[in-house]
C-alpha cells in the first residue's frame, strides 16, 4: 500500500446524528407513492411491491435486534466509495448483532445467478476502508432477467437463507433489484432487497436522492485535469484541446467540471437537444468562437463534450433508435430509412463503425466507445479551411476523461455519503422493507446533519423503450435547464468564450482546511 492509502484506512467518516444508535431506529410510513408515469403498466408488472409508502426515520424501543444474513453485490460501473457502503453496511449489520453476517457477490449480478460468494469479515475489509475502485468482490454489467436468472438467484437466496440484499447500482441495477424484489415476494421467498445509488454520471437523482455516489470523487478527479490541460494551453498557446467527458447520456459531468474549470466551450446536451441543435449548427458556433479567438491571437482553447451528446443531436438521435432496434432484430445498416442513411453516411468511417458496436446488457449504445471529441474536431477543421475570415491557427489535441475517474480514493464526501447509505441499508433490511432505495438527504448541510430515508424504486420507475422493446425503467434524470447549476453556468459561459477565466482546482485533498477538504459538487450548491 501507498502511504497515502495506509493513511486513508485510518479515515473514521463522520456519522451523521440521525444514523447514531442503530438497535433504536425505525421507520415510519409516509403516503403510499405511484410510479412517476405509466402508473397502470407499472402496477401490472409490480402488483406486490408497487405504491408503497415512503419511509422516514423514528426512534422506537421495542425492535428486535436478531442476527442477519446478508448479500451485497456491486453492479455496472465503479464509482468511488464502493467499499465504503460495504464497510458501512457490514459495521450496521455487527451493531445490530455480532453473530451477523456479510456475504459478497462476486463480479456483479452473474455472482448471484451463479451462486459465487465470499464471507466478507472484520480483517478483509480492514484494507478497504476509504479505498477507491471495486475490487474486493468485483464487478458486472449482468441484467437479471429472464425467468431462468430470476429463478435460479430465488434459490440462491434460498439456499443461503439471506434476510437481504443490497444491491449497489446505477438506474438499471436497481431497476433489477426492484424485480427481485417483486420476485421475491411473489414467490414468498423471504429476502429483502434494498437498492443503492451508484454512478459516477450523476443521473440518479430525484426528490429524495441529491445525488448518486461517485459523481463527486469522478468530478473532482476530471476537473484536476482539466484544470492542468487549461494552464498547459494558456502557457503553450498552441493547442485547443476537446476534452470529451464519460457520463453516458445526462451531461451533469460535463457541467459540473465546468463550473469549476470555466472552459472555453462546454456543450450540454439537453440544451442541444431543446434547441434542437444540429450537427452542422454546432460546428458552426465552435467554428465561431474558434475563429475570434485566433483573430485575437489566442490558437488555443479548452472545450468540453459529454459522451452523450451524440444521442441528442436530433438526427443522430433518430439514427441511433433505428440502428438500435435493427441490431437488436439482427438487422443492418442497409434496413436503414433514407433520412437514418443519409446521416449515417455523412459521418466519418470511425465513427460509423463505433455506433455499430455491440449494446450494453440493457440495450443502451456505448457512448464511451464513440469518439465524438473526433467527430467535432473534424468538423470544426473543414468549417475553418472554409473561412477566409479566419486569420488564426486550429491544432486540435483529443482527450478522453472517463475511467481515471472513477475507482480513485474517495473524498471525504463520498467516504462518508457512502458509510451513511450501507448503515442506512442495513436499517432497511431490519426492518423487513423491500424494493427499496436508500437514500441519505440534505447533503449540502454538515455531515453530522444529514438525514435519511428509504424511496420505494418502483415510484421512480416509467415505461422506455430498451433494446427495442418497452421496459420498466427508473428515469434518467438529466441536467434540468431550469435548474439553478446550468443558470449559473450559463451566466458566465459568454466571458469564458473569449476571456480567459479558467480555474484550477488542483488535486483532492484529505487533511487541512474542512472548506477544501469536505467540498460538495457545486451542481449540488449552486
Ligand atoms: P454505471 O451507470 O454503471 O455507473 O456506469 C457509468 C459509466 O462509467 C458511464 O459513464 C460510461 O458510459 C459507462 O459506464 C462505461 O461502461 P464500461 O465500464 O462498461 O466501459
Amino acid at each position: 500500500m501507498t502511504p497515502l492509502q495506509k493513511y486513508r484506512l485510518k479515515y473514521s467518516p463522520t456519522l451523521p446524528k440521525s444514523l447514531e444508535g442503530i438497535k433504536s431506529l425505525s421507520f415510519k410510513e409516509g403516503e403510499k407513492t405511484t410510479s412517476i408515469a405509466n402508473k397502470e403498466e407499472i402496477e401490472s408488472l409490480f402488483p406486490n411491491s408497487y405504491g408503497k409508502p415512503l419511509l422516514t426515520p423514528k426512534r422506537s424501543d421495542d425492535l428486535m435486534n436478531r442476527p442477519l444474513k446478508v448479500g451485497v453485490v456491486l453492479s455496472g460501473g465503479q464509482a468511488a466509495g464502493g467499499h465504503n457502503v460495504i464497510t458501512g453496511l457490514f459495521d450496521a449489520l455487527k451493531e445490530i448483532h455480532h453473530e451477523s453476517t456479510l456475504l459478497g457477490f462476486l463480479n456483479g449480478p452473474s455472482g448471484i445467478v451463479e451462486g459465487k460468494i465470499l464471507e466478507l469479515s472484520e480483517d478483509l475489509l480492514a484494507n478497504y476502508r476509504n479505498q477507491g475502485g471495486f475490487d474486493l468482490i468485483g464487478s458486472g454489467r449482468t441484467k437479471i432477467e429472464t425467468d431462468e436468472q430470476i429463478e435460479k438467484s430465488l434459490n440462491v437466496f434460498d439456499r443461503l437463507q439471506l434476510d437481504g440484499l443490497v444491491v449497489i447500482g446505477g438506474d438499471d441495477s436497481n431497476t433489477n433489484a426492484a424485480v427481485l424484489a417483486e420476485n421475491c415476494l411473489a414467490r414468498r421467498c423471504k429476502t429483502k432487497v434494498i437498492g443503492v445509488p451508484k454512478t459516477i454520471d450523476g443521473d440518479l437523482k430525484n426528490q429524495f436522492v441529491d445525488i448518486s455516489f461517485g459523481f463527486h470523487t469522478a468530478t473532482a478527479t476530471y476537473s484536476e485535469m482539466i484544470g492542468n490541460i487549461a494552464r498547459d494551453a494558456i502557457s503553450a498557446k498552441k493547442y485547443t484541446h476537446f476534452i470529451k467527458l464519460m457520463g453516458r447520456s445526462a451531461s451533469h459531468i460535463a457541467l459540473e467540471c465546468a463550473l469549476n474549470t470555466h472552459p472555453n466551450i462546454c456543450l450540454i446536451s439537453e440544451e442541444v437537444h431543446e434547441k434542437k441543435m444540429t450537427l452542422a449548427k454546432i460546428t458552426q458556433d465552435i467554428a465561431d468562437v474558434i475563429e475570434k479567438r485566433g483573430n485575437q491571437g489566442k490558437n488555443y482553447g479548452v472545450i468540453l463534450i459529454p459522451e452523450g451528446l451524440i444521442e441528442f443531436i436530433p438526427e443522430m438521435g433518430k439514427l441511433i433508435n433505428e440502428l438500435n432496434t435493427l441490431l437488436a432484430e439482427g438487422k443492418d445498416v442497409t434496413a436503414l430509412s433514407n433520412e437514418a442513411k443519409s446521416t449515417f453516411e455523412f459521418l466519418p468511417k470511425e465513427i460509423q463503425s463505433q455506433l455499430l458496436l455491440d449494446r450494453d446488457p440493457h440495450g443502451n449504445v456505448q457512448v464511451s466507445h464513440i469518439q465524438t471529441d473526433l467527430l467535432f474536431s473534424k468538423a470544426v477543421s473543414e468549417e475553418l479551411k472554409k473561412r477566409e475570415s479566419f486569420k488564426g491557427r486550429f491544432s486540435p489535441v483529443h482527450h478522453f476523461f472517463g475511467y481515471e475517474g472513477r475507482a480513485g480514493l474517495p473524498t471525504n464526501f463520498d467516504a462518508t455519503y457512502c458509510y451513511s447509505l450501507g448503515r442506512v441499508s442495513a436499517l432497511l433490511i431490519r426492518e423487513g422493507h423491500t424494493g427499496y432505495m436508500s437514500a441519505v438527504r440534505h447533503l449540502t448541510r454538515p455531515f453530522e446533519e444529514w438525514d435519511f430515508c428509504g424511496i420505494p424504486i418502483t415510484s421512480l420507475m416509467n415505461i422506455e423503450k430498451r433494446k427495442g422493446k418497452d421496459k420498466p425503467v427508473i428515469q434518467k434524470a438529466l441536467v434540468n435547464l431550469e435548474g439553478e447549476a446550468f443558470k449559473v453556468f450559463s451566466r458566465n459561459r459568454l466571458k469564458w468564450t473569449l476571456d480567459d477565466h479558467y480555474g484550477y482546482p488542483g488535486p483532492i485533498q484529505f487533511d487541512g482546511d474542512p472548506a477544501i477538504i469536505n467540498q460538495r459538487p457545486q451542481s449540488l450548491i449552486s
